[in-house]
């Protein structure tokens, strides 16, 4: 295996780090906060006292996002963030490493089996982060588990989607605070080409006000997915 040499925090994005390795190349990593386990077969590099789990871009749309040179990055240590769709939890374990122990993250998944490898892989090793088994198009129905966030990060894939973070984004999210939403095209309406789609979610989450700051293909970490990030006013 390729030896790390060092890290350095990311330029812009606190709690995000990059690793040189000695054969030239450098990659995302996030600080382990559940030292010693792995959720998705990530790399491990222990260096200065500190375990770093390396950050695939390929497995991990926000990863993939800041390759491709995200601009905003309100995740930092500290956020509190509502996570729609976490799936067995390879970006929410990434999330919680940069938020740290001061942070918290409530996970919804409405899928139970899926819920069950989370809370086995992710929430039971971690105190920032909390499993709700919902669904994400009905969130009175888990609004008294959720406090305000500064976040929303929304990967559930459905058409509607944006329709649907903005109910959540509604309910539970700070004014001046985030939305980072991944759309698949594919999965929102095969009939139209991904720009169509990609426009159309956006303009609805400009419609309901939210103010779209930035969005970018994925290309080549994920096909025809756009990564978008947008502001309640
Ligand atoms: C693409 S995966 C998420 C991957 C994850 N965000 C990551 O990067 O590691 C989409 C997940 O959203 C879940 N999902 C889809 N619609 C949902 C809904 N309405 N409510 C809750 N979860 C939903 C699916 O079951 C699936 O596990």
């Amino acid at each position: 295996m390729i030896r790390a040499l060092k890290v350095r925090e990311h330029e812009e994005f606190p709690g995000v780090y990059v690793v040189d390795f000695e054969d030239g190349s450098s990659k995302l990593a996030t600080i382990n906060l559940a030292p010693g386990i792995k959720v998705y077969g990530e790399q491990l590099v222990s260096i200065g006292g500190k375990e770093y789990r390396i950050w695939n871009p390929y497995r991990s749309k926000l990863a993939g996002a800041i390759y491709k040179g995200l601009k905003t990055n309100p995740i930092k240590p500290g956020t509190k963030v509502l996570y729609l769709g976490v799936a067995s939890g390879t970006t929410p374990s990434h999330v919680s490493d940069i938020i740290g122990p001061s942070g918290v993250l409530y996970g919804v998944e409405f899928a139970p089996r899926v819920m069950r490898e989370f809370i086995e892989k992710v929430a039971v090793h971690r105190s920032n982060v909390i499993p709700l088994l919902a669904d994400a198009r009905f969130p009175s129905k888990y609004a008294h588990f959720v406090e305000a966030v500064d976040v929303i990060y929304a990967d559930i894939a459905q058409p509607f989607q944006s329709k649907y973070v903005a109910d959540n984004a509604d309910m539970f999210l700070k004014k001046g605070g985030w939305i980072m939403m991944a759309i698949k095209a594919m999965s929102i309406d095969v009939t139209k080409a991904p720009s169509e789609t990609y426009k159309r979610e956006m303009d609805e989450l400009e419609r309901r006000g939210y103010k779209v700051k930035e969005s970018l293909h994925l290309e080549p970490y994920d096909e025809a997915h756009a990564f978008v990030v947008a502001q309640k006013l």
